[in-house]
Order: C-alpha cells, then sequence, then structure tokens
C-alpha cells in the first residue's frame, strides 16, 4: 500500500496500538496477581493501565472535581516512588470538597501529575507537597514542594518547552510544564512558578475561573 495513513486514523491507530500494549500488561498483571510476591506490584501495574487508558480516551470522562482528580493524581505519584523505589512524598491537602474544574478530568490528571512528579524528581528525600485551594472570585490553586527550589537560571522561561535540568535523556525532555500551562490556558487559566520566599522549596499557582 503506497497512500500514506489517513490523517483521521492517526490518533485512533495510536490508541489502538496503545489498547494492544496495555492488553499485554494487563495479562502479565494478572499472572503476577497470582503469587503472593507480586500482588502489589500486579496491582501497580493494573492502575497504570487504567490510566493510561483514561489518557487516551478509552473511558467516557469523569466530573473534574478537584480532590478526586488530586487523589488519583496521588496515587500515581506513589506507584512512580514504589515502583523506582524513591522516597514517599507526604502529601497535605487541604481542599474543601465539591469544588469543580474546568474541562476534562483526564487533562486536570496530567497537570496534578506532571507537578508532583517534578516535586519527586528534586526533592530526593522523602520530602513533603502542599496542595491548597482558595475561592474567591476565581479558584486559586496551590502546589508547593520542601526540596531544592527551581535553579534561577531556568525560573523566566520554565513553561516552554524544552527547557530542562535533565541531563542524557537526548531531547526528550522538558515537556512536563508544557503540558502543564498548555491545559491551564486551555482551560482559561493561568500558572505561575516561584520559589519559596522563606525556607526552600517550589511553588506552583494556578488561577482559575469558577465553573
Ligand atoms: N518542583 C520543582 N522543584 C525544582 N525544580 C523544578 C520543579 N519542577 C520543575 N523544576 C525544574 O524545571 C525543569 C522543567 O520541568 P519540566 O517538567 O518541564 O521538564 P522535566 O521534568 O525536566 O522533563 P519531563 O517533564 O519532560 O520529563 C526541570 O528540569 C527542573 O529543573
Ligand atoms: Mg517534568
Amino acid at each position: 500500500m503506497d497512500e500514506p495513513l489517513d490523517p483521521d486514523l492517526t490518533h485512533a491507530s495510536l490508541v489502538h496500538d496503545l489498547n494492544n500494549i496495555f492488553e499485554t500488561i494487563t495479562e502479565v498483571a494478572e499472572l503476577m496477581s497470582t503469587d503472593k510476591h507480586w500482588k502489589t506490584l500486579s496491582a501497580t501495574l493494573r492502575r497504570c493501565v487504567v490510566r493510561g487508558r483514561r489518557l487516551v480516551g478509552a473511558f467516557p470522562d469523569r466530573t473534574p472535581y478537584l480532590a478526586a482528580i488530586v487523589e488519583d493524581a496521588i496515587q500515581s505519584n506513589t506507584d512512580y516512588c514504589n515502583a523506582a523505589r524513591r522516597p514517599r512524598m507526604l502529601f497535605e491537602r487541604s481542599l474543601a470538597a465539591g469544588i469543580r474544574l474546568p474541562g476534562t478530568a483526564k487533562d486536570w490528571e496530567r497537570v496534578f501529575v506532571n507537578l508532583f512528579l517534578n516535586a519527586v524528581q528534586a526533592v530526593r528525600k522523602p520530602g513533603k507537597i502542599e496542595i491548597s485551594v482558595e475561592t474567591g472570585d476565581s479558584l486559586c490553586i496551590t502546589v508547593a514542594d520542601n526540596g531544592p527550589g527551581i535553579p534561577p537560571e531556568i525560573l523566566p522561561r520554565i513553561f516552554r518547552p524544552n527547557v530542562t535540568t535533565k541531563t542524557n535523556t537526548a531531547g526528550r525532555s522538558g515537556l512536563g510544564l508544557h503540558i502543564v500551562a498548555s491545559i491551564v490556558k486551555e482551560n482559561g487559566g493561568r500558572i505561575s512558578a516561584a520559589n519559596r520566599e522563606t525556607g526552600k522549596g517550589a511553588v506552583f499557582k494556578i488561577v482559575l475561573p469558577k465553573v
């Protein structure tokens, strides 16, 4: 066949092939779950598959409630820390129930997963992430950690693509915060990054219109 792939099929075909991969991982998880030594990691694999399927839109999206999305992102972060044998983060949430976000739940999960993952990668010790929200005319969500803080030389351009301090990643890094900022912008909000004025750590603030 010498015709190029129909552009309309590009996304669908990617989802199709990713589903084949998810299927294999699910089978592996199933096998592992029969051995008590691997039961926990098997559950981690299953949750990863659910997240992956959610990300590619295989399930109907949920209503984007802030507290529920943050819990899923925390679980994802804890799974990562356990599997990668990194110290687990302590999460302190100050989130009122029933706060709805604009847009889709799967996009907001990406936002919090990326922010929490960056904190884990920066902190490198059993650190702490605080998540809080203030509601007034708009929603102001703060994610703050107690790591070393953002290197000042990259702070002004931190949301641009390919800005990273990771090395040896063959140009594939520096996208996480760009994705975060794009999703925030798409939903009519804005995001800022700073370092704590007292003590050490990075602080990300997201301001959104109320739904
Ligand atoms: N919580 C944080 N504390 C300290 N530095 C941070 C924090 N979050 C981000 N950074 C800095 O910002 C850079 C860019 O982050 P970003 O998530 O965009 O890319 P990355 O983490 O380097 O790569 P990728 O997310 O694509 O795997 C990081 O390399 C790091 O130097
Ligand atoms: Mg990142």
